[in-house]
């Protein structure tokens, strides 16, 4: 049975696995995190891309239906160039948290948070425009680096002085520049984990609520569609697998469970 093939620069792509497990449960499922090469968020362009081919050619090679690129800053650099180049559809992160953003704001004033190379990028920029167009809404954008977050999250700081002194100075930024906006986009892996956290104090910030949106669910309901269009999915009764490959298993016990609710059971050691 062919497997719907996940990638991600680390374990923080298990946020959009665990998604896929409680929404699509009957499809089987090949995890690759490259989490010898973690963090992609403050590399260059040419590197992140060249580290996504390199993980799109291990999955393809595996025979897997369907890319879905977890990693928002491997989505924001590669989503174009895998896309164009490989023969099974391919998902980024970026596109699917862009559409939900912009059906969920009134205002049309949408912040973004995200590694240093997503904002960068620009991506989220272009992706949040053209839905807006597509929807013939009309949208600014403010997008902001928030980097201390990530290891933040993968030491399991998700509340506390720590987290809170950087996230506060991120959505200071973020307010300074947008006092209006009404969305915010978890532009990152990591950040769903800090939901509790930045929900409060975006609210407190902007002094009402501010939606939160991630694009975990909206991935999955996305590949859902997909499959479902080119007649990919798995059958009906069908019980899904999970298996992960990494590049590194330090501490993935520990870690990768944090982002998976559930332990990760056997784990293949790949070189990419
Ligand atoms: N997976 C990355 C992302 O979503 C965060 C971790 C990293 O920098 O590699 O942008």
């Amino acid at each position: 049975v062919s497997s719907v093939g996940v990638f991600d620069s680390g374990v923080g792509g298990l946020t959009v696995v665990r998604a896929l497990l409680e929404q699509v449960p009957n499809e089987s499922i090949l995890y690759l995190g490259d989490t010898a090469r973690v963090p992609y968020g403050n590399k260059s362009a040419a590197t992140v891309t060249r580290y996504a081919e390199n993980a799109a050619r291990f999955l393809l090679g595996r025979g897997v239906k369907m890319l879905l690129i977890a990693c928002n800053t491997a989505s924001a650099y590669a989503v174009d160039a895998l896309g164009a180049s490989v023969a099974v559809p391919v998902l980024g992160a970026v596109e699917p948290g862009a559409r939900a953003a912009v059906r969920a704001s009134t205002t049309g004033r949408i912040g973004v948070l995200g590694t240093l190379g997503t904002v960068r990028s620009g991506a989220y920029l272009r992706a949040i425009d053209r839905a807006a167009a597509e929807l013939g809404r009309s949208v600014r954008i403010a997008a902001r680096p928030s980097p201390l977050l990530v290891p933040l999250v993968e030491e399991g700081w998700l509340e506390g002085e720590v987290p809170e002194l950087a996230a506060r100075r991120y959505l200071d930024e973020l307010h300074a520049e947008a006092p209006d906006l009404d969305v915010l986009v978890l532009g990152c892996t990591h950040y769903p984990l800090l939901r509790p956290l930045l929900q409060r104090l975006a609210d407190e910030r902007w002094g009402r609520p501010v939606t939160l949106v991630d694009s975990a669910a909206t991935m999955v309901a996305e590949t859902d569609e997909l499959l479902g269009a080119r007649g990919l999915r798995a059958a009906p009764g069908a019980i899904g697998e999970l298996r992960c490959a990494l590049t590194d298993e330090a501490r993935v016990d520990e870690v990768g469970e944090r982002f998976l609710g559930r332990t990760l059971g056997a784990i293949e050691r790949v070189d990419l």
